[in-house]
This record gives structure tokens, sequence and C-alpha cells, in this order.
């Protein structure tokens, strides 16, 4: 069977939940994932968490609870890796949560590190790029920059979760975007049950 990749990159935007719990599902899923941080990812998840990903001797254990060893860390600054290249072929990439500061480079073609370049590397070779963006309210430059993501081939999922299925936890609300992140890539999930459906 071929071996299924995901790229991921976080970000500073507030929602270090969503990253967490997205890796846990997607690890199930992929047989690779390749992830990269921004610093700024790693002081919200610090905030948020009270945990985060350390750089040096990295574990997801340490910030996610379970030892996920096909998640493999990337250095941000290095673009001797395979998501930097077009000729790397994977399944997609997730950047969640997705700052606007982030969403802003990309959009105007700004790759100064791993997360735009390999965000970039999608959108010129029609790969598919899920960006799960966070911000409130957004501005006319945020509003236009998200615009011309979706217009360059971008699903654009924000960061809103759904009060539907009454989640009860903290953890269940995270869920309902974990969910629909976890559709647009094409994977089965378990988390929210579909609309209306038996299954
Ligand atoms: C606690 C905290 C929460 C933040 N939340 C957001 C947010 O929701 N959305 C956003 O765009 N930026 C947010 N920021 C600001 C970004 O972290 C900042 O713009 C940073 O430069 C983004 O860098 P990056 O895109 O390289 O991660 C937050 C910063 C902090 C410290």
């Amino acid at each position: 069977m071929r071996t299924r990749k995901l790229v991921v990159g976080i970000t500073g935007a507030s929602g270090a939940i969503y990253a967490q719990r997205f890796l846990r599902q997607a690890a199930r899923s992929f047989d690779q994932i390749f992830l990269t941080l921004s610093d700024q990812a790693i002081q919200v998840a610090q905030t948020e968490l009270g945990v985060a990903p350390r750089r040096e001797g990295f574990k997801t254990q340490d910030w996610l609870g379970l030892d996920l060893p096909n998640v493999i860390l990337l250095n941000e600054r290095d673009f001797f890796t395979p998501p930097a290249s077009g000729s790397f072929r994977h399944d997609g990439m997730v950047i969640v949560p997705c700052s606007m500061g982030t969403a802003g480079r990309i959009a105007n073609g700004i790759s100064n590190d791993l997360v735009t370049r390999a965000a970039d590397v999608c959108l010129k070779e029609r790969r598919k790029l899920i960006v799960v963006p966070r911000e409130m309210p957004w501005n006319l430059i945020m509003l236009r920059n998200l615009t011309q993501l979706a217009e360059a081939g971008a699903t654009i999922l924000p960061a809103s979760p759904g009060w539907y299925h009454k989640p009860q936890t903290l953890e269940d609300l995270a869920d309902t975007v974990v969910a629909r992140i976890l559709q647009a890539l094409d994977v089965e999930q378990d988390l929210v049950k579909e609309w209306m459906s038996n299954e």
C-alpha cells in the first residue's frame, strides 16, 4: 500500500488545542506526518495548554500525551527538508491554527519559513492546502488575504466550532473543528457524526 504522508504547520494563533487534538487523530490515518512549528506557536501552546512541543529532544508524549513515532518534527528554518520541494509528493497540508501573519505571508507569496514555503509548494503543485485561520474580528486586509488563498486553491476552514452536536467539554467543542479538517482530507473520522446520518 502507498505511504500516506501529511504536512502540518502550527502557527501562533490562539487555539493550540486544535493542533493538539488534530495531530492525535491524524496520526491514526497517516503513516508519516511532517510537522513544523513557528516559534510563536510554541509560546501560544505553552500559554493555553500549559504544555508545548520542545524543539530539543522533541517528544509527542510531552505535549500530546501519546507517543506518536510517525510525527516527524522539522525545523521551521530548514529548507533542506522534503515539504520545501514540489518533488516531494504528499497527501496534503494543514495549517492549524493559522495566524493572520502566516496567512498574509502565504497569500502574498512570502515564503520565509518552512510553513509558508510548504504552503506555497502546495498551491503551485495544486495539492490540498487546508488553512484553519483564527482571529476576531477580521480586518479588510485579513479578509482579502483569506480570499486570495481561497482563489489560489486553498480550503479556508475557520476555527469556528459547531454547537449543534451539543459538545459537553472543551475537547468535544474543539473536535467539531478537528472532524471537519479530517473530512476535508478525506479521512474517516468518528469524532462527530454526520448530520442526520445513521452511520
Ligand atoms: C496568546 C496569543 C494569542 C494569539 N492569538 C492570535 C490569533 O488568534 N490570531 C492571530 O492571527 N494572531 C494571534 N497572535 C499573534 C501571533 O502570534 C503573531 O502575529 C505572530 O507574529 C504570528 O507568527 P507566526 O505566524 O509565525 O506563528 C497571538 C499571540 C499570542 C501571544
